[in-house]
């Protein structure tokens, strides 16, 4: 059966991954509408490639510019923030949710509707508005089928037991680009040597939360929400080689994981077709070729970020949306070369703690926690300055 599909971020590092799987798999998938940020010629592309009825950018002002690229064409267009809405609303069976940050929570949300699949990337809508968000996907009965490697891989071990009789479920990093690098050396780390990912090819947000460890530290965010498991019965290992994605372990002692090559392919197509399985023409495992796989703990004092998230977790109510909120402003300057690496965990840490205080409960609404998330993106705006002073010196 052909199923119609959206695709949201159609023109990042996952959504580029998606056309790979659709456009090997076209008798299996009918793309009803593409949505990217703001860069019209790579939208047209991709909306050409996969066929798409309808391109809808984020920015309005280039959607002269989608137009004029989609010229000679059927495919419909638009721009601006309704044109997003158009797409989400138009008629699909499965909406693969792949923009990048925050920016992708009221799309992906908006897209939830009854009956549909929502391949779930953007783990920051789960980050900032959790309880939300999944309560909401579960009344209106939408299936969220995680595509974050990790979390697809403990999709399927988790199936193979009880929720209650899960001991410990893990996550793996690679380590990212500076797990080796000692903290003075990581301290003066650039934008660009924090971007030189050494297993995946990814977007540049989840590149920088990778090198900080706090891409983890929101995965366990996303997973508490996805599977309904408590901070205490997640954990992240350390594993450069990205081979084993998550593990299980069981009352019994029992360990269940999921494994893979690392390559987004794998997890996507898994995410589009759930139970039976695409055939992928991809490079296969041999384990016997790799010979050796190594597991690391996480170093919390090198990667502060980590313990900050889970920190987060473990007080709950509004402190994931604030840490979210502060750490995308933080890491936004970080790319701008205003403020160096540790400026980044020292800002989350400075925002999250003058909000400790005020003890606000974990938003009840998505616009609750758009609420939350702006206020904590001024709070952590207004320290940039500062550090971006002590930069320039
Ligand atoms: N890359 C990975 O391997 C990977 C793995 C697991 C999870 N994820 C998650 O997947 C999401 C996307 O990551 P990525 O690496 O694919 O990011 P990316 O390469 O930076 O792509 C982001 C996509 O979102 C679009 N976009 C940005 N702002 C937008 C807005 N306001 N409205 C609509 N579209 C917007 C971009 O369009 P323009 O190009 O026009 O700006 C682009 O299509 C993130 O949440 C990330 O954490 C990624």
């Amino acid at each position: 059966m052909t199923r119609s599909l959206t695709i949201l971020g159609a023109t990042g590092s996952i959504g580029r991954s998606t056309a790979d799987v659709v456009l090997a798999h076209q008798d299996e998938f009918r793309v009803q509408a593409v949505v990217g940020g703001r860069d019209a010629a790579a939208l047209a592309k991709v909306a050409r490639q996969l066929g798409a009825k309808f391109a809808a950018l984020a920015d309005e002002r280039e959607g002269d510019a989608l137009k004029q690229a989609l010229s000679g064409t059927s495919i419909e267009s638009g721009a601006g923030p309704t044109a997003v809405l158009e797409a989400v609303e138009r008629d699909a069976d499965i909406v693969l949710a792949a923009i990048s940050g925050t920016a992708g929570l009221a799309p992906t949300h908006a897209a939830l509707k009854p009956g549909r699949r929502i391949a779930l990337a953007n783990k920051e809508s789960l980050v900032c508005a959790g309880n939300a968000f999944m309560a909401d996907a579960r009344r209106l009965g939408v299936e969220i089928m995680p595509v974050d490697s990790e979390h697809n891989a403990l999709d399927h071990a988790l199936a193979a037991g009880l929720n209650r009789d899960v001991e410990k479920a893990v996550i793996t990093a690679s380590g990212g680009p500076f797990r080796t690098w000692s903290r003075e050396r990581i301290a003066r780390a650039s934008a660009k040597e924090a971007s030189a990912h050494p297993v995946w090819s990814m977007g540049s947000k989840i590149n920088i939360d990778s090198a900080t460890l706090m891409n983890k530290g929101l995965e366990l965010i996303e997973a508490h929400h996805l599977f309904d498991l408590e901070a205490e019965r997640l954990g992240v290992l350390v594993h450069p080689e990205a081979i084993v994605h998550g593990l299980v372990q069981w009352s019994d002692g029992a360990v269940t994981s999921g494994l893979a090559l690392p390559d987004m392919k794998v997890p996507i197509a898994n995410a589009l077709r759930n139970q039976r399985r695409l055939k992928m023409d991809l490079p296969r495992l041999d384990l016997a070729a790799i010979g050796r796989l190594s597991f690391e703990r996480p170093d919390e004092g090198r990667f502060p970020c980590l313990s900050l998230a889970k920190a987060a977790l473990k007080a709950g109510g509004a402190l994931p949306t604030i840490l979210n909120a502060a750490n995308e402003i933080a890491v936004e300057a970080f790319m701008a070369d205003q403020i160096r690496f540790y400026d980044i965990s020292e800002i989350v840490e400075r925002v999250c703690s003058t909000f400790s205080g005020r003890n606000i409960p974990a938003p009840a609404t998505v616009a609750e926690a758009l609420g939350v998330d702006q206020e904590a993106r001024q709070a952590a705006g207004h320290l940039i300055p500062a550090y971006a002073e002590v930069t320039r010196l």
